[in-house]
């Protein structure tokens, strides 16, 4: 119990590193928070404008993740390890110290840790909010569509892609989209009004 309590605080830690908050601030000096949604990830740094703080803010949230399930996996040799680190660093980036708990959505964090979890299923989610996203422009509508589908993906009998997977990791996918779609109220109201900007928008 107290090694599983180490690998949950480590995964914590390092999933409660607001990149968004920190990159954008030394590129620009904004605070993302105070702009568009208000919200941490990557969909709202790109409302500063700047593509490319976004994509290393995308590609360092999602890092995160996978850098946590990867390590706690290889040290213990545990695929429940590696999913606890994993759920750990994902509620750290949703709920981190440093923030005053208030932080992000979590769906970068969810792709890296689906892709270090089990790579096929994070290729089908990231497929699924690709063509979401390709269809409708909207991050949010992807993000939730993606979550959804990622732990009916996870059940597939895709023998040849590593599926369906472990339980541990299929947990993991339906408790990260539990709180992928809590964490979403907001942009599902706007949704429902239609008035959800489309990504790249400037106002959110
Ligand atoms: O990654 C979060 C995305 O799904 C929505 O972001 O800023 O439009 O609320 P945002």
């Amino acid at each position: 119990l107290g090694t599983l309590a180490l690998v949950a605080a480590g995964g914590y830690l390092l999933g409660s590193i607001p990149f968004g908050v920190i990159l954008t601030r030394a590129a620009t000096g904004q605070d993302v928070r105070g702009i568009g949604s208000g919200n941490i990830g990557a969909t709202n740094v790109l409302r500063t404008g700047r593509k490319d703080l976004a994509l290393a803010t995308l590609l360092l949230d999602a890092g995160k993740g996978a850098a946590a399930l990867l390590v706690a996996r290889q040290l213990f040799d545990s695929e429940v390890a590696g999913a606890i680190a994993g759920g750990a660093a994902f509620l750290g980036h949703l709920f981190p110290v440093w923030l005053g708990f208030k932080g992000g959505k979590g769906v970068a964090t969810f792709f890296g840790l689906l892709i270090a979890a089990a790579w096929p299923l994070g290729l089908l989610a990231g497929a699924t909010w690709i063509l979401m996203a390709a269809l409708f422009r909207i991050s949010s509508l992807s993000a939730l569509v993606a979550s959804a589908a990622a732990p009916l993906y996870a059940l597939l009998p895709l023998a040849a892609l590593g599926l369906p997977a472990p339980a541990p990791i299929l947990s993991l996918a339906a408790f990260t989209a539990v709180l992928i779609w809590i964490r979403h109220s907001e942009n599902i109201g706007r949704l429902l009004k239609g008035t959800e900007p489309r990504i790249g928008a400037k106002k959110g």
